[in-house]
């Protein structure tokens, strides 16, 4: 299976960045063809910029996630975007269950859980989030915290083959800060994700790993073997830094 590395650009850029990063991301895609034999990448900008990327991205191999959708399909929710109409755009992925938004935006499990089989139901592939925070870490609760969390998420949850859905772990304390967790550390924790996920799911499921990566950790995050890709932040904002970092592990 090829390893998928995931650009989450969050909300970071103004929406003339985001254009010229989407014609840059272009760009290097053509000039690069051959990362896409081994590697699947995806470019999730927010929700203003897909229509756009939809239509700048049409004719190369980078598919396009969204960053977050909705509990519903169609209905009165202000403010949200439905999972149906990221489809219908040429959406292929969804971030669901970020921790920025269960921290900021309290979103729990049981949301997430609704949201992961909407997404499902639409044939998009959801990218779900589960990490630990620090204190957890410190207090040694990682594995018992992402049990719980998968266990809330993954409720009833259908799935036929392993690559309906993906899974990212973010450690909490890892994003943003420029910490990682070691690798051995991290393949053990996605080693114990798959077990566990897959007596949920009864499929094997890929399992990424999210928080500082950049194109110095990146290789060796990505070559431990329970490590299907990457979800990538702030390295992911400018095109050459982050296609330095693919090229690499093509
Ligand atoms: P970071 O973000 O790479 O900037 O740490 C990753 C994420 O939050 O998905």
């Amino acid at each position: 299976m090829k390893k998928i590395i995931i650009a989450n650009w969050k909300m970071q850029l103004s929406i003339l960045e985001t254009k010229n990063l989407i014609k840059n991301y272009k760009f290097l895609a053509t000039r690069n063809k051959n990362i896409f034999n081994n590697l699947e990448i995806v470019a999730c900008p927010d929700f203003l910029m897909l229509d756009m990327a939809t239509k700048i991205f049409k004719n190369s191999k980078i598919k396009i996630g969204a960053q977050n959708s909705a509990a519903s399909n169609q209905g009165p929710w202000t403010g949200e975007v439905s999972a149906l109409n990221l489809k219908r755009l040429g959406v292929s992925y969804v971030i669901l269950g970020h921790s920025e938004r269960r921290q900021k935006l309290g979103e729990i499990d049981g949301l997430i859980n609704e949201k992961i089989k909407i997404v499902l139901d639409n044939k998009l592939i959801p990218v779900i989030c589960v990490g630990e925070n620090l204190e957890q870490r410190k207090v040694g609760k990682t594995k018992a915290v992402l049990l719980n969390q998968l266990k809330q998420i993954l409720k009833n949850v259908k799935v036929k083959k392993s690559s309906d859905l993906i899974l990212a772990y973010e450690p909490i304390w890892a994003i943003g800060s420029g910490q990682t967790p070691a690798v051995n550390e991290i393949n053990e924790i996605h080693k114990f994700l798959q077990i566990q996920a897959r007596k949920i799911l009864s499929v094997s499921i890929p399992i990424v790993y999210g928080g500082s990566v950049n194109k110095n950790n990146a290789t060796e995050i990505l070559q431990a073997q329970y490590v299907a890709g990457l979800l990538v932040g702030g390295a992911s904002l400018q095109a050459k830094n982050f296609f330095d970092l693919i090229k690499i592990n093509k």
